[in-house]
């Protein structure tokens, strides 16, 4: 057991730390650096598709589906083609309007969610081509979807998804490169997309020395009850897994928000009971976000927050700042989900819960 855990604690803590190799395996020979794009081999039977599609959905569960809106941020903006990101178990049953020139993703990291699989079936039963993006070799999705991506991150076994998360995410943004280069990303741009993606294991590699700091952090807030975690754009879907995370394997209720969203309800719940998790890198709407950080600080809010290295504001307010390395805005959620995982698994292994089975939750929801 020890073995198999490569020496960590739990294999949560592994596969956190597994990251910036299972992304270089993600990655492998898949990212162009000459034409700044993306080579897809699973994708090659739908070349046709991938070319004529007018509209994207991309359908998943639990920490995919965070994924998902990640990848939906991504091809709008490098491909601008219209992407919408669906629960799988509300997908199946309503009856989608699926028309041609509608290209569906289903992401899953074990292959085998019922919802999922059903979504994938339903998808193609209104005749819609289904791209799977699959982490388990030869599971029934990647099996039954007419195309696909594997992520190549190796088993995730700890219930709560952390490096297959990132793997998802490092797939959509080359799928994104990839379309984006067939509509309106230029090759310049494109090589810096490429490189910028490459960039990232390495960075993560300095967030992962960070882990005994954010267990001091955690130290502080093991007996609270409630979470907030803020974020926008590219860190909205961050803020949403990072609440996930923490519920999963501490029990704690969490609640991911997009930040400017705080004032038309969670601002109510504010006060020095309610910790608040602000993910805020120095980008273009950063001082929006820093506003909402000053309200949290006036009514008595504890902060932590995560930014670039680069900020010199945030200290003045938070409680505690989780700096990280400055990435393309796009590519962010890969870098602030790290330090949220770390957060997570701190706070639940310091409250005695066993993190690699919590209570109630199953690695793969084959029933529905
Ligand atoms: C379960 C797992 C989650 C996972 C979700 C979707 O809830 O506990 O970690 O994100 O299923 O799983 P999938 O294998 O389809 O990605």
């Amino acid at each position: 057991d020890a073995a198999s855990k490569g020496g960590f604690e739990h294999y949560m803590l592994k596969e956190i730390f597994e990251q910036p190799e299972a992304l270089r395996n993600t990655m492998r020979g898949r990212l162009l650096f000459a034409d700044g794009s993306a080579k897809l081999a699973g994708l090659d039977a739908n070349r046709l598709e991938l070319r004529n599609l007018n509209r994207i959905i991309i359908t998943a569960c639990g920490t995919s589906y965070y994924a998902g809106m990640v990848g939906e941020y991504l091809i709008e903006d490098l491909a601008g083609v219209p992407v919408e990101v669906e629960y799988a178990s509300e997908f199946r049953y309503r009856n989608p309007i699926i028309k041609p020139g509608t290209l569906v993703f289903v992401i899953s990291q074990s292959g085998e969610t019922a919802d999922t699989l059903a979504a994938l079936r339903e998808a193609q039963t209104k005749g819609a081509t289904v791209l799977g993006i699959c982490n388990a070799v030869g599971s029934t999705i990647a099996r039954e979807s007419n195309g696909g991506v594997y992520l190549h991150a190796g088993p995730e076994i700890g219930v709560a998804s952390t490096k297959a998360f990132s793997s998802q995410v490092t797939v959509l943004a080359m799928v994104a490169l990839l379309l984006g280069r067939e509509r309106r990303v230029s090759a310049e741009q494109g090589i810096e997309f490429a490189h910028a993606i490459a960039k990232i294991p390495e960075q993560i590699e300095e967030i992962l020395k960070l882990s005994d700091k954010i267990r001091e952090i955690a130290k502080k807030y093991v007996n609270a009850h409630n979470f907030l975690y803020l974020g926008r754009h590219y860190n909205y879907p961050v803020a949403m897994e990072g609440a996930l995370k923490l519920k999963e394997i501490s029990y704690i209720h969490a609640e991911g928000y997009p930040a400017a969203e705080m004032k038309h309800g969670p601002i109510a719940l504010i006060d020095e009971n309610m910790p608040v998790v602000v993910i805020a890198p120095k980008d273009s709407l950063f001082d929006k976000v820093l506003s909402n950080v000053r309200e949290i600080k006036a009514r008595g809010g504890r902060i932590i927050a995560v930014t670039t290295e680069d900020c010199t504001e945030l200290s003045d307010y938070a409680d505690d700042v989780i700096y990280v390395p400055k990435v393309n805005s796009m590519l962010m959620p890969l870098i602030t989900c790290v330090p949220l995982q770390l957060l997570a698994y701190h706070i639940a292994v310091l409250r005695g819960n066993d993190v690699d089975q919590p209570r109630n939750l199953a690695k793969s929801v084959t029933v529905e």
